[in-house]
């Protein structure tokens, strides 16, 4: 990475996403991220219906203050199996806990997988990185629907799965399970694939001084972000006896940041679609070496401080877009953080 910020080429991405706390900061860590170009704001089926998740989108969006980007709605059912929410975590509107703004953001006409084609044949080949952050029926679809966007992905950043561990089963994280058919479809076509899972994301916890970090910055997204994660701090201890949340989604678009904030394992990685108790795992060989042809890789050990930094700078930088105030403040977490003694 080119260490001088004024020179460095921002990297261009498509989130696809179903908002979702987790989703919801991985937008304002796109967007608010000066690395980052976000290209498009993508929404399927997942943490709840795509309805709901599309409002939710839209809402994260509006606090940020986002323009110029188009948001595009798109499957709204898996490939082939039924469809499967996340109430017991993300609550009955996919979002619950912060009041939601009337949204401010016109809906792309376009579907979602059409919107994903349409941006990646528009840029050179080797610039658009797909960070799905939900099940993959969408981006699935794309590569089924027009298979040249796969030579034209730089690469696709996914949280989902897990190598040691599940949350929705045993063995199977829940962006896999939801849609494992999709999923096969996307690690086994010829695009790099980055698999961001459990075993990464569940040392992104939002502990006590995380959040309190956050407070410090006191605007409308910072408050925001609190809410959400006051929410789900309630239900990942309700529902799975974590004592903070793992923040899961921000961990992927924080990679294509700076691929320095966690380290990474190249291992193929295939996902199981016949088990009757392994459905939808991501099954990883780690016997080395890996073969040449190896396209995917798994993260493995996060830098916590850093991650959260990249977030709470994002907040920052985002500002109070509802006071119009301009966006690039130059204060940093560490700033806010000391200020806050
Ligand atoms: C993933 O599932 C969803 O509930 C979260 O938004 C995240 O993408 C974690 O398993
Ligand atoms: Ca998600």
């Amino acid at each position: 990475m080119d260490p001088n910020p004024m020179t460095r080429e921002p990297k261009k991405i498509i989130l696809d996403c179903d908002p979702g706390h987790d989703d919801a900061v991985a937008l304002l860590l796109a967007y608010g991220n000066p690395d980052i170009e976000l290209l498009a704001v993508t929404t399927v089926v997942g943490n709840q219906t795509l309805e709901k998740v599309t409002r939710n989108a839209l809402s994260v969006g509006t606090i940020a203050g986002i323009t110029g980007v188009p948001f595009a709605a798109g499957c709204d059912r898996p490939l082939v199996r039924a469809i499967e929410t996340a109430p017991d975590i993300h609550g009955d509107t996919g979002m619950d806990g912060p009041e939601q703004p009337q949204s401010t953001i016109e809906l792309d006409p376009r579907h979602a997988v059409d919107l994903i084609i349409e941006t990646i044949m528009a840029h050179e080949p080797g610039t658009v990185t797909l960070v799905p952050t939900a099940g993959l029926t969408n981006i699935a679809m794309a590569a089924r629907k027009e298979p040249r966007i796969v030579e034209r992905v730089k690469e696709v950043v996914l949280m989902g799965g897990g190598y040691h561990v599940g949350n929705w089963s045993a063995v199977a994280e829940f962006n896999i399970i939801i849609d494992p058919e999709a999923a096969h479809i996307v690690f086994n076509e010829n695009w790099p694939v980055v698999m961001v899972g459990l075993d990464l994301t569940h040392q992104a916890l939002a502990t006590h001084e995380v959040v309190e970090k956050i407070a410090a910055i006191g605007s409308k997204p910072a408050k925001f972000v609190m809410e959400l994660m006051e929410f789900f701090t309630k239900t990942y201890r309700d529902a799975q006896g974590f004592d903070y949340p793992p923040v899961h989604d921000p961990c992927a678009v924080a990679y294509v940041i700076d691929p320095t904030v966690m380290t990474t394992r190249k291992v193929p990685v295939d996902i199981e679609l016949q088990g009757k108790l392994t459905l939808g795992m991501t099954v990883a060989d780690f016997r080395a070496p890996a073969p040449a042809d190896c396209n995917t890789s798994v993260a493995v050990d996060l830098d916590h401080g850093k991650f959260w930094n990249l977030v709470t700078d994002a907040i920052i930088r985002i500002g109070e877009p509802d006071a119009g105030e301009p966006t690039g403040a130059p204060a940093t977490a560490a700033a806010i953080a000391g200020e806050a003694k």
